[in-house]
C-alpha cells in the first residue's frame, strides 16, 4: 500500500492548549478512513492538518513521500488546491448562485474555460443524483441536497484526497445515508477519503477507524 499522506509527531499547541499530542498517522492511497472521538478531542485540528488548511506547531507532514516546507505557502496552496477536495458540516455554498454556479467556482479559480467548467459541473452535480437541479439556488434545495452540491463542489478539482469534516452532521438519517453511499462510491473510484464523524455507524462503513481522545490517537 502507498503512503499517499503520513504525519510524524505532529503537536499543535495554542496559547496554553496542548490540542494534538505526538500524532503518527499514515493515510494510504485508495482507503476510507473515519476519525471518531469525543467533542473536543482535536477531530478537527488533526483534519485540518492533514487536509494543509493549518500549520502544526511541531511534526513532519509528507505528501506522496515529500516533506512539506510549512515556509511555504505558496506550494502548500498548490497541493491543497490541486490534490484536495473539502467538506464541511455547514456547506458555504454562496447564497445567490445557482448548484451549478457553485460547483464552477472552484473551476473558474482554477482557470478552466467556462464552457469545459459548465460541461464539468453539470457532470459531476449528475454524479451526486442531482441532475435536473443545477439551476436551483441553495435554499430552492433540501438541507441533503444542498450538502451534495458541496460534495460535487468539492470534485471539482479531481481531487486525489476527500476531507470530511462531520459531513452529516446536520442531516437526518436519510440524507445522511446517501452521503455516505456518495463517499462510497467515489472511494471505488479511488477517491481516498478521510471523514470525521461521531456516529460510529458511520465509521463501520469506512475501512479503517481512527479513535482520538484528549488529542492523541488511541487505536
Ligand atoms: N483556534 C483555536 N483556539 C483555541 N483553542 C482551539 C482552537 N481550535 C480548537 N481549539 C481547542 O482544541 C481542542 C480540540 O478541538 P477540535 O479539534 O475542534 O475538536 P473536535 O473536532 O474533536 O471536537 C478543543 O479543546 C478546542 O477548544
Ligand atoms: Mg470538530
Amino acid at each position: 500500500m502507498k503512503t499517499i499522506i503520513k504525519l510524524s509527531k505532529i503537536n499543535k499547541i495554542i496559547g496554553q492548549e496542548h490540542i494534538l499530542k505526538d500524532i503518527d498517522l499514515d493515510i494510504y492511497e485508495g482507503e476510507f478512513v473515519s476519525i471518531i472521538g469525543p467533542s473536543g478531542s482535536g477531530k478537527s485540528s488533526l483534519l485540518y492538518i492533514i487536509g494543509l488548511l493549518d500549520t502544526p506547531t511541531s511534526g513532519s507532514i509528507y505528501i506522496d513521500g515529500n516533506l512539506i516546507d510549512f515556509k511555504n505557502q505558496r506550494e502548500i496552496a498548490r497541493l491543497r488546491n490541486t490534490k484536495m477536495g473539502f467538506v464541511f458540516q455547514f456547506h458555504y455554498l454562496i447564497n445567490e448562485l445557482t448548484a451549478l454556479e457553485n460547483v464552477i467556482v472552484p473551476l473558474i479559480k482554477a482557470r478552466v474555460e467556462i464552457g469545459k467548467s459548465k460541461v464539468i459541473a453539470r457532470e459531476l452535480l449528475k454524479k451526486v443524483g442531482l441532475e435536473g437541479k443545477e439551476d436551483r439556488k441553495p435554499y430552492q434545495l433540501s438541507g441533503g441536497q444542498q450538502q451534495r452540491v458541496a460534495i460535487a463542489r468539492a470534485l471539482s478539482n479531481n481531487p486525489q484526497v476527500i476531507i470530511a469534516d462531520e459531513p452529516t452532521g446536520n442531516l437526518d438519517s436519510k440524507n445522511t445515508q446517501i452521503v455516505m453511499d456518495i463517499f462510497k462510491q467515489l472511494n471505488t473510484e479511488g477517491k481516498t477519503i478521510i471523514m470525521v464523524t461521531h456516529e460510529l455507524e458511520l465509521a463501520n462503513q469506512t475501512n479503517r477507524i481512527i479513535s482520538m481522545k484528549d488529542g492523541r490517537i488511541v487505536s
